[in-house]
């Protein structure tokens, strides 16, 4: 099977080492946070948002909470992507366009609302799980656009989280899932490591 797509998701790696003398224009930072919001969401909640940190103040300020991990300051970009708690009540909003596009009938948007409200509003959990799914899902596609793009991807864990929220004003209600460089990949990284063989992982039922 090959197809260009599918060579852009086998062929990735995880970049350590980005040149720091390339930076992303803000309109293709745009261009990929525009590519990461076409990921599927739970009810079209699109329950996200993506703080592009680029410039070498907003640099300093994260990287001593993120493990001073050399990606934030060489990479020419790192997301905080943040998951929104999933809430029902923005449902209409969001599926106003689709309704006005005449995707769908006006009629159905209860029908999405009510179920989503029966499955997140009482449960915390679900909601936070939503909000990291969602972040996930858009980071996910930003890292496949990015590896099509010629550039490399840094998916991060290693930050604190409270710190990051607090730094970059995240709202109540957001999560920072990960943080996710992006830029131009140096030749000296680590090829792509083997991965456990399928039928370890892949159950039939
Ligand atoms: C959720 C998540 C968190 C990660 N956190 C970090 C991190 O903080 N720093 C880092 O250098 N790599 C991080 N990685 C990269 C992983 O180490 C890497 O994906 C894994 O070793 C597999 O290698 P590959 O991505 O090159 O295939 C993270 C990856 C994921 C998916």
């Amino acid at each position: 099977m090959t197809n260009a797509i599918i060579d852009s998701i086998v062929s990735r790696s995880t970049t350590k080492y980005y040149d720091p003398e390339v930076a992303l224009s803000d309109e293709q930072i745009r261009e990929l946070v525009r590519i990461g919001t076409t990921a599927p969401t739970s009810f079209h909640l699109q329950n996200w948002r993506f703080i592009a940190v680029r410039t070498p103040e907003a640099k300093a300020r994260l990287f001593p909470i993120a493990w001073h991990q050399p990606a934030i300051i060489e990479a020419a970009v790192t997301f905080i992507v943040c998951g929104q708690l999933a809430d029902s009540s923005v449902i209409p909003e969001r599926l106003a366009p689709l309704v006005e596009a005449g995707i769908m009938p006006a009629k159905m948007v209860p029908e999405w609302e009510i179920p989503a409200r029966d499955l997140y509003m009482a449960y915390p959990q679900r909601q936070r799980d939503e909000a990291v799914r969602t972040g996930t899902f858009g980071a996910a596609a930003m890292i496949y656009a990015a590896r099509a793009l010629g550039l490399g991807s840094t998916p991060m864990i290693g930050f604190d989280a409270e710190a990051v929220a607090r730094e970059f004003a995240l709202a109540k209600d957001e999560v920072p899932v990960m943080l996710l460089s992006i830029g131009a990949a140096l030749p000296k990284n680590w090829p792509q490591k083997p991965r456990r063989p399928v039928a370890d992982v892949l159950q039939f039922a």
